[in-house]
């Protein structure tokens, strides 16, 4: 027994040190699709009151720090720092006057993009639970934020997308954040389209890019180049220009 576990050791090593980004990329897909009650839960009112408590009130970046610190003892859904680097990067190359989030949750990303916008720079964010959206809003408060700089929305993607041109006038959406429910990436994408709130250039930031629903989404993407270009990557994070003048974008209106 001992004799063969000594055989099949350097086989098993060979076949790792060659295949271990396959390795590692089926093990992502499989960590994807553990059912949420699986995996440890998220608490809202934790993170809440963590970052409330252990943060300077008035100073986003201090904020931004007491959220990286709570993950690193707590499940937690926001992006971290790698991914909100990806982010600042983004805004501040795009500068984007109107950005929708889909996904706002405790508002880690809201705050990251609201301190790098342009002075007259609008964060429209979207929240589908009602407790989950009202502990957000009150983090971004305590990072300085005012409204009309940013707005929450305490709607489903479907149905904010629906009332958005009542909400941004003539204006156009410079930047998209999807990380709300992948399923609906692609159904929310058709329907910003559709609505023709995109402007010719805007650029969409997708999260969670293994799961089922956002490879849908990468799918169309990749499938009409002519109107999309995938751009940087960082973890399951992807950046997506959009080249879609008024008449590419769907011809139902909203
Ligand atoms: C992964 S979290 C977003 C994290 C956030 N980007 C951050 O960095 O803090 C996803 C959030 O989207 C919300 N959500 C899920 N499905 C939604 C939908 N269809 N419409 C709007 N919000 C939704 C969830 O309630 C959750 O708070």
């Amino acid at each position: 027994m001992v004799s063969l576990m000594l055989i099949a050791l350097p086989v098993v090593v060979i076949v790792v040190t060659l295949c271990h980004s396959q390795l590692l990329a089926f093990c992502r897909r499989v960590c994807a699709r553990v059912p949420s009650f699986l995996k440890k839960k998220v608490c809202v009112s934790s993170t809440h009151a963590y970052v409330f408590t252990e943060s300077t009130h008035g100073q986003a970046t201090s904020v931004l720090a007491a959220f990286d610190l709570y993950s690193k003892t707590h499940t937690s859904f926001s992006i971290g720092p790698k991914k909100g680097e990806f982010v600042d990067e983004v805004v501040k190359r795009e500068a984007p006057l109107r950005v929708l989030e889909l996904g706002m949750h405790c508002g880690y990303t809201s705050v990251r993009i609201l301190r790098l916008l342009p002075t007259r720079g609008r964060l429209l964010t979207v929240e589908l639970d009602p407790l989950t959206a009202e502990k957000g809003e009150e983090i971004i408060l305590v990072a300085g934020f005012k409204n009309p700089q940013f707005q929450v929305l305490t709607f489903s993607s479907a149905e904010a997308i629906s009332s958005l041109a009542s909400l941004i006038g003539e204006s156009c959406l410079d930047l998209v954040v999807m990380d709300h429910d992948p399923d609906q990436y692609l159904e929310d994408l058709l329907a910003l389209q559709s609505c023709k709130v995109l402007s010719p250039h805007c650029v969409l930031l997708l999260n969670g890019t293994l799961q089922p629903g956002a490879q849908a989404l990468l799918e169309y993407i990749t499938s009409r180049p002519e109107y999309f270009t995938i751009g940087h990557q960082v973890q399951d994070m992807v950046e997506i220009h959009c080249h879609t003048s008024t008449h590419s974008q769907g011809e139902e209106s909203c």
